[in-house]
């Protein structure tokens, strides 16, 4: 037995999870992706979601965005909610406004559209086509399709992934100053274990089907990896995903540190 029940934005308050998964079960012929999963996430609360590569975080993710259905379990999710992916999935013969409003029946669906995309920094671009922006251009109008929404729950599957590091610190910086400002529920999947503890206010770790670890980062905003406390966490969180660190001492210096930052590529790619 499933139950999906999509909640009314007026119907949430600061007492109701908007996110409350009770032993969901997703399962593709034989096997269970998915398997008696619980997770609740709070008004307003920033979750980043780790786990190997093929463990069931997107499947996760398309269920909780309504693209995917569940064999079993209950799923509440609130009715405003909006996805972004590691790409952009705009249609490339539509200009920038025109993507950012796709399938919004709203009135004023422009000005919404010119607003959503100033917020991301490109009320400049608003009539180019998608195959005139850069990577980071293209992925800040998805962001604007989702905040244009008005989303209570913002889900995010490596939507930075593909981007550079200068340009990933800086959408960094865009979707906290954008949750601070809209304050959603945020799901954000990634493999990289800084962009965790940078964003999120709870890393939650999936392994065989269920959340199998769960961190609270309670470090002051804004944070930056030399913060103090980063790097305990940054080994906590190591720990917990199964990979070896190496001695602080080590750690200091930087070859040590990309050895670590490789050990990580090879949990998330399994
Ligand atoms: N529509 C589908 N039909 C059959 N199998 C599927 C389907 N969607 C996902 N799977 C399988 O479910 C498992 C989990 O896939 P999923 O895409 O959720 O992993 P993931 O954690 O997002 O991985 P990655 O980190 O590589 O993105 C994989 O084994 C995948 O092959
Ligand atoms: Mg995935």
């Amino acid at each position: 037995m499933s139950s999906i029940d999509l909640v009314e934005a007026s119907k949430l308050t600061d007492a109701v999870a908007p996110v409350q998964l009770r032993n969901v079960v997703r399962q593709f012929g034989q096997q269970r992706v998915i398997d008696g999963l619980d997770l609740d996430i709070a008004p307003g609360e920033f979750v980043a979601l780790l786990g190997a590569s093929g463990s069931g975080k997107t499947t996760l993710l398309r269920s909780l965005a309504g693209l995917d259905s569940i064999d079993s379990g209950q799923l509440r999710v609130p009715k405003a909610r909006a996805a972004v992916f590691q790409e952009p999935r705009l249609m490339p013969w539509k200009r920038a406004w025109k993507n950012v409003i796709l399938g919004l029946r709203v009135p004023n669906a422009k000005t919404r559209a010119v607003e959503a995309l100033t917020e991301v920094g490109l009320a400049h671009r608003l009539e180019a086509y998608p195959a005139t922006l850069s990577g980071g251009e293209a992925q800040r109008v998805a962001l604007a399709r989702g905040l244009v929404r008005e989303p209570k729950l913002l889900l995010l599957d490596e939507p930075f992934a593909a981007l550079d590091a200068l340009t990933r610190i800086r959408m960094h910086r865009l979707i906290i100053d954008l949750w601070r400002k809209h304050t959603p529920a945020v799901l954000l999947v990634t493999h990289d274990v800084d962009e965790a503890i940078l964003l999120a206010d709870r890393v939650i770790v999936l392994a065989n089907g269920k959340i199998a670890e769960q961190l609270t980062i309670d470090l002051p905003r804004a944070r930056d990896t030399g913060q103090e406390g980063f790097q305990q966490i940054r080994a906590c969180l190591l720990k917990l995903l199964g990979v070896e660190t190496l001695e602080p001492a080590a750690q200091a210096n930087g070859t040590a540190r990309q050895a670590t930052a490789s050990s990580v590529r090879r949990f998330a790619h399994g």
